[in-house]
C-alpha cells in the first residue's frame, strides 16, 4: 500500500490543530532508551502518535510513542520520543512516515539518533559515533511504489544523505565539548533478532562501523525530500561475537542510560550552534 499525499497531508493538517502558530524547524528521531531529550522541551506540546492520523504506534521498549513540540536549545523542534522499526509488522514507508510529515509542517532538518551494536575493532560499549553514511541492502526502500513528486524526484541522489556541513558542525561541537567522537558507517539490518557472528563479520567487509535496526528507512526518506541529516549512533554494545559474551535488550537500555549527559549535551550543542 502507498499513502496519498493528501494523507500526509491530513496528518499534518491534524499536527496544525494543536500547534497554533509553532512552526517546528528540526525534527528529532529519538532511538532506543534514548527518549529523555524529548522531556527537556520547553513549552511543550505533546501529541501520543495513536491520536494522529495514519500514524503507526511504536512498540519497542524504550520508545514512549508520542510527538513532543516546543523549544530546545532555543530552536523551534518536533521531538520524535520512540519510532516505529520494520521488525514491528510496519512497511518502511509507514516506518518513515513521521518525516514527511514533520517535513510538511515545516521541519528543514532531521537529527537521528539510534543504538547500534560496534562493529569497528576500535569502538567499545559507550562511545557516540558520528554517521557518515549508511548501507541498507536488505528489503525494499520506503520509496517503492508510486513516487509522490511533491516530495521529491523517482531518482534521488544519495551522495549527500547525511550533509557535510551538519557532520562538521558536529564535529566541532564535540571537540567543545571534549567529548571523543567516532564515525563510521551504519548498516540496517531488519531484526528483530540480533545479528549473527557471520552477518557482523559480513556487515564488516562491507565497510559498517555499526548495525542497527533503524534509522536507514527514515534517512532514506529525509534525504528524498531534501532535507538535511545529522545522525548520531549510541554503540550500545559490541556486535554479536565481538566479544565472547551474548547481547541483551537490557545491555542496550542500561547504555543508553550511562550515556545520557554526554549524548544530550552534544546534541544540545549541535541544536543551539544550527
Ligand atoms: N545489533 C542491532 N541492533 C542493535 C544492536 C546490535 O548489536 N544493539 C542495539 N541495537
Amino acid at each position: 500500500m502507498n499513502f496519498t499525499y493528501a494523507q500526509y497531508q491530513e496528518s499534518a493538517d491534524f499536527l496544525r490543530t494543536k500547534l497554533g502558530a509553532f512552526v517546528p524547524k528540526v525534527a528529532m528521531v529519538l532511538g532506543s532508551g534514548l527518549g529523555y531529550l524529548g522531556d527537556e522541551v520547553e513549552n511543550p506540546i505533546v501529541v501520543p502518535y495513536g491520536e494522529i492520523p495514519h500514524f503507526k504506534h511504536s512498540t519497542a521498549p524504550g520508545h514512549k510513542g508520542q510527538l513532543v513540540f516546543g523549544t530546545l536549545a532555543g530552536k523551534p523542534v518536533a521531538v520524535m520520543q520512540g519510532r516505529m522499526h520494520h521488525y514491528e509488522g510496519y512497511s518502511y514507508e509507514e516506518v518513515s512516515y513521521a518525516v514527511r510529515v514533520l517535513h510538511l509542517l515545516g521541519c528543514d532538518t532531521l537529527f537521528v539518533t539510534n543504538a547500534a551494536g560496534g562493529v569497528n575493532w576500535n569502538f567499545q560499549a559507550g562511545d557516540l559515533m558520528l554517521i557518515t553514511d549508511q548501507i541498507k541492502i536488505f528489503m525494499e526502500s520506503p520509496l517503492r511504489g508510486e513516487n509522490l513528486p511533491e516530495f521529491g524526484p523517482r531518482f534521488p541522489d544519495s551522495s549527500y544523505l547525511y550533509t557535510p556541513a551538519l557532520r562538521d558542525l558536529a564535529r566541532k561541537q564535540a571537540r567543545k565539548l571534549d567529548i571523543n567522537l567516532k564515525e563510521g558507517v551504519y548498516m540496517y539490518f531488519p531484526g528483530p533478532q540480533y545479528e549473527t557472528p557471520a552477518e557482523v563479520r559480513m556487515a564488516r567487509i562491507l565497510g559498517a562501523d555499526a548495525v542497527g535496526m533503524s534509522t536507514a528507512p527514515e534517512v532514506i526518506t529525509a534525504g528524498h525530500c531534501g532535507m538535511q541529516v545529522l545522525g548520531f549512533t549510541l554503540v550500545s554494545n559490541m556486535a554479536a561475537g565481538v566479544l565472547p559474551q551474548p547481547l541483551s535488550e537490557e545491555e542496550v537500555l542500561e547504555a543508553a542510560a550511562a550515556a545520557r549527559e554526554k549524548f544530550s549535551s552534544l546534541l544540545l550543542a549541535c541544536l543551539e550552534a544550527l
